[in-house]
């Protein structure tokens, strides 16, 4: 769960919002409307923690993280709905490009083989087993057919 508690933004002067109040529950699916420059990406980097509000707080639960993605049509465009998904968990995404490079190699040296043992372990910790289960639901979640996550 996550609480928004008396969250206002404040840009030199001009207040983008103000008093926000509202908690988003598990098992839900929201989205913020409103118009161009209205602040909705503003409200997201406060949510995600990118950017400090001017009063109030956002309150995430225990155990709880949060994935985003930036407001660009083009930035994913090269990459599978899987990868752009798991781009959300920078680290995770960075582990498993770490390790595939090096199980590409031909050679794998005593140090590479060391460093492989230590990714391995951190993309266990990181759930990464569970990744491609978690974002078939998160797409299911979301109205949209699994098999949209190995296109481009
Ligand atoms: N760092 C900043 N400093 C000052 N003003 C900013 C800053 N970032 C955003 N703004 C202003 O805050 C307002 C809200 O911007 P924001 O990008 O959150 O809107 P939006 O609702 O996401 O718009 P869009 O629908 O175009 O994506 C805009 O007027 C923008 O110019
Ligand atoms: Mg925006």
């Amino acid at each position: 769960m996550i609480t928004v508690s008396n969250l206002g933004l404040n840009f030199s002067g001009t207040n983008l919002f103000s008093n926000a109040d509202l908690k988003f529950t598990p098992g839900n699916c929201y989205g913020i409307i409103g118009a161009n420059g209205s602040g909705k990406s503003t409200f997201l980097r406060i949510l995600s923690g990118e950017l400090e509000p001017t009063s109030g707080e956002v309150i995430v639960a225990e155990k709880t993280r949060i994935s985003v993605l930036k407001q660009d049509h083009y930035a994913y465009d090269s990459y599978t709905v899987l990868d752009a998904i798991i781009m959300g968990n920078p680290r995770l995404y960075e582990v498993m490009v770490q390790k595939d490079a090096l199980y590409a190699q031909e050679d794998v040296s005593e140090e590479d083989g060391i460093l492989l043992g230590e990714l391995e372990y951190e993309f266990a910790e990181l759930n990464g087993w569970e990744a491609e289960s978690e974002a078939s639901k998160l797409l299911s979640g979301l109205g949209m057919d699994i098999s949209m996550l190995y296109l481009k």
